[in-house]
């Protein structure tokens, strides 16, 4: 099995994608911060169905962490993920370090309204800034055809959709969906926080949403089923909600019992936040 290539500047991924471009080769790009998983693999899967070539970038993305998060302890492993991508036989890994996403002088914000309204901006209010910009950056790089995001993060997977809606990127972003364990714990770097104890409490979280999710699809109330899931959630071992809410799946705008709906939730573990959602008409 071939390794991917490694490329750490914008000019070196420019021209592997323009020498691809060149043999009329279509490219899909997968965004990931790293500490890669099995929910990383399916995207580059799905970026393979699409594309001739799949980019893969690692960039732990300094500007959508707030100061009392966990930048610095966020997972970095770099030759492990790169084993892991030799196994997904993705073409190309982009590997930039701050200096080059971020050089000095760096000005520009990019702020997207929409759907990024609430969730988690109530907690975290800087944190979809600093994912469109990155996303925008990463997409007017590589300027590929199809970018993957996983469903697990479904409030930005709109976010990045509203951004390239908005500003006329040419690009077509696909929402992958969400790869669990066996108990239904949704795949994530920050799984690698929890211990023996608090993976158990983590593996309620889907059921706890599921069960809520079914009860609104059957008509149930939605202020009752929302609070009913908050307390599971205490109950099961979470020691705080953020929020639980019933939303509408394309808009994100408050769910009516008429439309598609998503439940979306976090919830912290110790000093783990997890979040997770479910489809209401599916559940
Ligand atoms: O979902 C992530 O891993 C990140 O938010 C992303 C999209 C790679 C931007 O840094």
């Amino acid at each position: 099995m071939s390794r991917p290539d490694v490329v750490d500047s914008v000019a070196e991924l420019r021209a592997r994608i323009r020498d691809w471009r060149r043999d009329g080769q279509r490219i899909a790009l997968v965004p990931t911060m790293g500490a890669l998983h099995d929910g990383h693999l399916s995207l580059i899967k799905i970026a393979l169905e699409r594309a001739d070539r799949c980019v893969v970038s690692i960039f732990v993305n300094p500007t959508q962490f707030a100061p009392s998060e966990d930048l610095d302890k966020y997972p970095r492993q770099v030759a492990r993920d790169l084993d892991m991508l030799t196994m997904a036989k993705a073409d190309l890994a982009f590997t930039p370090d701050v200096n080059e996403m971020y050089p000095p002088g760096f000005a520009t914000k990019i702020s997207v309204g929409g759907p990024s309204a609430g969730l988690e901006t109530d907690f975290r209010p800087t944190f979809f800034d600093g994912v469109a910009t990155v996303v925008a950056k990463l997409l007017l790089q590589a300027a590929p055809d199809f970018a993957i995001f996983g469903e697990k993060d479904y409030q930005q997977l709109c976010v990045v959709k509203q951004l390239c809606r908005d500003l006329d990127l040419p690009v077509e972003i696909i929402g992958a969906p969400t790869i669990r364990d066996a108990h239904g714990l949704a795949m994530s770097s920050r799984n690698a926080y929890l211990d023996e104890a608090e993976l158990q409490t983590a593996r309620q979280f889907n059921l706890i949403l599921r069960k809520a999710a079914t009860a609104l699809a059957a008509g149930a109330g939605q202020e009752e089923t929302i609070a009913e899931a908050s307390r599971a959630l205490i109950v099961a071992g979470f020691q705080k909600v953020d929020y639980v809410e019933a939303r509408e799946s394309l808009t994100l705008a408050p769910w009516r019992h008429d439309r598609m709906g998503r439940v979306l939730a976090a919830a912290w573990l110790g000093k783990t936040r997890l979040i997770d959602n479910v489809d209401v008409s599916t559940a």
